[in-house]
């Protein structure tokens, strides 16, 4: 196998550029590992004059870049342009329906539209690889579907967005509020001007239903996944955390579990949790990811790593060419689409842990009696409780609260006891303790 593996880029900002730097400095390697030259020959993005910091010059343009699915001289299309629809999924389409092989670093594409896709791969014989969608240049789909393919998968859980991962731990180490943090991580360049997707825990949720569908053998289930992000977080949530010896992190967690009917349904939640210091997960600081796969043999395997980033996307990127051009033939989810299970969501109700609860109240007299009466009257019993601070006259003060080990269920329903009480400011944060 010595014929060149021809691929097209389609998207040349911060990845695309990013492989052609990686494979311009890497190229006798990467050929010598790949057992075979892999090379560009066409390129796209939409402006052709902007400056990218990398020679075009080799390589032919398309202003069109469906035009790339049909160009003889191209093998594989790599999609690096963004968007769940649109441009990239009529580009992804196209390229598998013309027998070419596929690879996009497209989180939100694959979390939607993966099964689709990995029907119409297979139906053409032909690859799709999306290694970089998934904690960037973290190797974990491979190091799930490969390294761990013998195991029956019992957890898969990590924090997937780099981030809310950095205004976290930068609210731990400088006492700020989540605004500061979030102005700063978008001055860095670590969040976008636009970071809802980001910091509603949206992108992390993309990536959680796409570890799930391969690790529990299911199809990809996106709308199931309950997603919270961290906005409500506050840095007295951050201080008392500390106070309790945790750290705050958002983290996507999937396993599968067994309803009451004795069917196994799949639960995919993204929320913000209390990691206990030790935890692998407590020390990922910054715009780290981490992934942990729980195997019933293998035990624990943690995955660590830059998560974003041009180097470390377009690293993934390239790991999944050279796959392609050694010939590996794996289903895109680890299983033909076919045999991928619909497994439906899990009702979250009986899951028991131990939750943090914080309100914000009226600093009257018997508000603390209310929230009290209501944890008995659902059955949750408290571990701790603080009151945090002594408001101005007739203002605001936080409670926050620890709960014995509870079903999630009896601490909804203690919620709902409470709610409409115009003694509570806002909507309670409930965050559950990493155990
Ligand atoms: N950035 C990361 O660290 C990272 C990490 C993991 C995964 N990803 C994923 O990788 C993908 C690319 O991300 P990115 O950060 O590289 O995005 P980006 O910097 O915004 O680049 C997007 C590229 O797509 C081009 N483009 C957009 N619409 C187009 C259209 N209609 N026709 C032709 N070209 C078009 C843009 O052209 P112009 O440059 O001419 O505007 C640009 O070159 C996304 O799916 C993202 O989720 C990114």
């Amino acid at each position: 196998m010595t014929q060149t593996l021809r691929i097209a880029l389609a998207g040349l900002g911060t990845v695309g550029a990013g492989v052609i730097r990686l494979l311009e400095a890497n190229g006798a390697l990467i050929s010598a590992r790949a057992g075979r030259p892999i090379a560009i020959t066409a390129v796209c993005a939409r402006d052709r004059s902007k400056d990218r910091g990398v020679d075009l010059s080799p390589f032919a343009w398309e202003d069109d870049m469906t035009v790339l699915a049909t160009r003889e001289d191209v093998d594989v299309v790599v999609e690096l342009v963004g968007g769940s629809d649109g441009p990239a999924l009529a580009l992804a389409r196209r390229t598998l329906a013309a027998g070419k092989g596929l690879v996009t670093a497209n989180k939100a594409m694959i979390a939607h539209h993966g099964m689709e896709l990995a029907a119409a791969a297979e139906q053409a014989g032909v690859p799709l690889r999306f290694e970089a969608a998934v904690a960037g240049g973290i190797p974990a789909i491979k190091g799930l579907a490969e390294g761990a393919a013998a195991n029956s998968c019992r957890g898969i859980y990590g924090i997937l967005n780099g981030t809310c991962n950095y205004i976290l731990s930068r609210m731990e180490a400088s006492g700020a509020d989540f605004a500061d943090m979030l102005r700063e991580a978008q001055e860095l360049g670590y969040a976008e001007a636009d970071p809802a997707f980001d910091i509603e825990g949206t992108d992390a949720a993309h990536k959680l239903a796409i570890l799930a569908a391969i690790g529990f053998g299911t199809r990809i289930d996106f709308a199931a996944v309950d997603a919270q992000g961290i906005t409500a977080i506050r840095a007295a949530d951050i201080a008392q955390a500390a106070a309790l010896g945790h750290v705050i992190r958002l983290v996507g967690r999937a396993d599968m579990a067994e309803a009451a009917d004795g069917t196994r349904k799949l639960f995919q939640r993204v929320a913000p949790c209390l990691v206990p210091h030790g935890h692998p997960l407590a020390s990922v600081d910054g715009p780290t990811n981490a992934v942990v796969v729980e195997g019933d043999f293998v035990g624990r395997l943690l995955f660590e790593g830059a998560g974003a980033g041009d180097g470390p996307t377009a690293s993934a990127v390239v790991a999944d060419l050279i796959d392609i051009a050694r010939g590996a033939r794996l289903p895109p989810f680890s299983l033909p689409v076919a045999a991928l299970a619909d497994a439906g969501p899990a009702d979250p109700g009986d899951r028991r842990n131990r939750a943090y609860l914080r309100f914000v109240v009226a600093d009257r007299p018997g508000v603390l009696a209310q929230i009290t009466a209501a944890m008995r009257d659902a059955g949750v019993s408290i571990e701790s409780l603080i009151q945090q601070g002594q408001a101005e006259e007739g203002g605001e003060v936080l409670v926050a609260m620890v709960t014995h080990e509870a079903p999630e269920r009896a601490v909804a329903q203690a919620m709902t006891l409470l709610e409409g009480s115009p003694d509570i400011a806002e909507p309670p944060l409930v965050m559950r303790l990493l155990d």
